[in-house]
């Protein structure tokens, strides 16, 4: 998808700007074209020979440097462009974009741009999250600019919360989804999503959950909404970015997730299971926290609904139910059990004990089984892409369906 394009990377001065080296050396293997303009700051985290090397071309340092290839040097990568990433981008650079200024060479190239632009804030979070900052990131999606939310964690500045520049593979995907072509199967199609571990209170402060980070049924859920469906997600706790453009429900518990899954159910034309819901509930939960003593503490556990169960019972024809089954043995066995108890059109069997596949990853292995007895091996990729996979077989499906209605 990046094969020939140029992207023009500006790179402000925040310590991730180191991770700009292995974006670049990235990009170039997708096959870009990449053009670098460091600003002043940038240049106190990372050496400009180092951006040369690895992007294959000048550098960018000043508005008023003489490079022979580049004519009318100011606007020349702003024409060039299919795509301007700014990866990091400052508090600074963000409220001077915000403010139309131009004052070096990254800001004129923005302002005189036509091409798509992406920005990936990286700072501290009480900066990020000052009100004028946001107001500014607000502005900018106004004009048509594409966020790319910062990370939660550990910050350079001692500190946690909001505010890391994602991984370099994060803001590629990001970058890619520009290029990709804009196909809108799914227009029309109201498709059902659930996502990420459900927790099952035991008192007000600690729970039963399970390692599902939510990245399978985010990843489902993007990629039905960018293939043009009105998308639900409902979703248990999880630490992703909401993703835009979708209608997202927050959940604790299974009971919870039955209430609103079963509330959506009739309206939805596809629905695509992928939370871990706990199979139990503590029966005897506690109003206040525990104490501890002396002694053993016995939780009754208690069994809770089956969402996808009851869902099989009430499903009609025309709707199309998707499952998962979780393994670590019998793979294709349990998930063929699971499809025809549970009366699904289609279960993802997910090998979940493989190291690379299953839970909190980013990518994973899986095989799908269908009601005609198919089983497709799909290999190892990552949930991005697994998900314009598991969608196109649901379409497959749907469009059978259709067929014989
Ligand atoms: O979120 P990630 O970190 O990306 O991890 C992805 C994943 C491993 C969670 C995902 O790929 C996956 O396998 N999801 C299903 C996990 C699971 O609960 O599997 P299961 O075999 O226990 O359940 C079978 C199916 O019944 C699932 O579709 C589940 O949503 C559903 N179910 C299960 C129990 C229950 N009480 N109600 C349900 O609806």
């Amino acid at each position: 998808m990046l094969k020939n394009k140029n992207i023009v990377l500006g790179v402000t001065g925040g310590i991730a700007a180191y991770k700009c080296v292995d974006l670049v050396s990235r990009l170039r293997k997708k096959g870009a074209e990449v053009h670098v303009i460091l600003t002043k700051g940038a240049q106190n985290f990372v050496a400009e020979t180092a951006m040369r090397e690895i992007s294959g071309n000048s550098v960018v340092t000043s508005m008023w440097q003489d490079i022979p290839h580049y004519d009318v040097e100011h606007i020349a990568l702003a024409n060039l462009a299919d795509l301007v990433l700014i990866a990091p981008a400052t508090a600074n650079l963000l409220a001077k974009a915000a403010a139309g200024m131009a004052d070096d060479m990254l800001t004129t190239t923005l302002l005189a741009t036509k091409a798509p632009v992406f920005f990936a804030p990286a700072m501290n979070s009480n900066m990020y999250e000052n009100p004028v900052t946001q107001n500014n990131i607000c502005a900018l999606q106004q004009r048509g600019w594409h966020l790319i939310p910062p990370a939660s964690g550990h910050l350079a500045c001692g500190t946690d919360g909001i505010g890391r520049m994602p991984e370099p593979s994060e803001l590629i995907e990001a970058v890619e989804g520009c290029f990709r072509p804009k196909c809108r199967s799914m227009a029309g199609l109201r498709v059902l999503v659930t996502a990420a571990g459900t927790r099952e209170p035991i008192d007000p402060v600690r729970y039963i959950g399970n390692r599902s980070s939510g990245k399978m049924g985010y990843a489902i859920a993007r990629a039905a909404a960018e293939l043009g469906a009105e998308v639900t997600l409902i979703s248990g706790p999880s630490a992703l970015p909401v993703p835009p453009g979708m209608n997202v429900l927050q959940v604790e518990s299974a009971r919870d997730m039955r209430r609103l899954v079963l509330d959506a159910f009739s309206s939805s034309d596809i629905v695509i299971k992928a939370a871990a819901v706990s199979d139990y509930r503590v029966k005897n939960t506690s109003d206040h926290k525990i104490k501890k003593n002396d002694t053993e503490l016995t939780l009754v556990l208690e069994k809770n609904p089956d969402i996808l169960r009851e869902l099989g019972q009430l499903k009609q024809p025309q709707q199309i139910l998707v499952g998962f089954a979780a393994e670590t043995q019998n793979l294709v066995q349990y998930a063929q059990s699971k499809l025809e108890k549970k009366n699904l059109d289609m279960i993802v069997a997910n090998d979940v004990s493989n190291p690379k596949a299953g839970f909190n990853v980013d990518t994973n292995l899986i095989k799908l089984l269908k009601r005609d007895g198919s089983i497709e091996e799909i290999p190892l990729m990552s949930k991005k892409e697994l998900a314009y996979v598991i969608l196109s077989r649901v379409m497959e499906l749907k469009n059978m369906n259709g067929a014989i209605e």
